[in-house]
């Protein structure tokens, strides 16, 4: 066990993939992060079981309990200091954090976004990609700030756009690259190698090559993704 974990809690709203793909990796051995609870602000998030099931704390602070958003980030925030949590991690978190919540956690709330950031921020980000005709499609880790899905980032992962994606293949390519790096990016956190510093991201790289520096930004892999060599001959000058 790596002694020095950072206590982290994660927040959810939904199916909880990227919250397990963080669990997976805080269970490696020299991982620099302990999971230490998961709250949702919807009862109904399939998430809350799979965190259970992983023996992980999960509580549900709905919204609706509270008067205003002031209110329910102060429950969220009372609940993360039952956890003892140091850092943050959004995992598919899908309610807008107050200021003052976002200002309190600043550089120790990190977010993951279905997309190469600052492009398509939002939502409906794999049907908006499609429609712009995009080749390289992805997602981005950054530090939480005010400015929604805006914060700097720490780490992307870029996938092709292939020529008969659909939303769903498009989505699901790119969940699979969430996983990997997410847990990348918030080892890198954890660790203090990736630090928010007067609205940046500072990285330090040293060290990082044991741990596979490449593995922080991914590049479109067409072997992975059977592409059929004669659909790409077919577009050869
Ligand atoms: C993920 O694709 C995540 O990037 C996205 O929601 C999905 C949650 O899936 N987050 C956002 O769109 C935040 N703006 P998951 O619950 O299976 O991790």
């Amino acid at each position: 066990m790596n002694a020095k974990r950072k206590r982290v809690a994660i927040l959810i709203s939904g199916r909880g993939s990227n919250m397990s793909a963080l669990i997976a990796a805080s269970r490696e051995a020299d991982y620099p992060a302990t999971i230490v609870g998961v709250i949702s602000d919807r009862p109904d998030a399939a998430g809350l079981r799979a965190a259970e099931a992983a023996g992980i704390a999960a509580v549900v602070v709905e919204r609706r309990s509270f008067a205003d958003r002031q209110a329910h980030d102060a429950a969220i925030d009372a609940t993360l200091a039952g956890f003892g949590a140091e850092i943050v991690a959004l995992a598919g978190y899908m309610r807008l954090l107050g200021a003052d919540f976002v200002q309190r956690w600043q550089g120790r709330m990190i977010n993951i976004h279905p997309s190469l950031l600052p492009g398509f921020k939002g939502l409906d980000t794999h049907r908006r990609a499609l429609d712009a005709g995009v080749r390289i499609h992805g997602c981005s880790v950054h530090f939480v700030t005010a400015d929604m899905d805006g914060g700097p980032l720490i780490a992307q992962a870029a996938v092709p756009v292939l020529a008969d994606d659909t939303e769903d293949s498009l989505a699901a390519r790119v969940l699979k690259a969430e996983h990997k790096l997410y847990p990348q990016a918030l080892a890198m956190v954890c660790e203090g190698r990736a630090a928010m510093e007067q609205g940046r991201t500072l990285i330090d790289a040293r060290g990082m090559v044991e741990r596979n520096a490449a593995q922080v930004l991914f590049a479109p892999d067409l072997a992975e993704e059977s592409v059929n060599i004669e659909d790409l001959a077919r577009f050869t000058p």
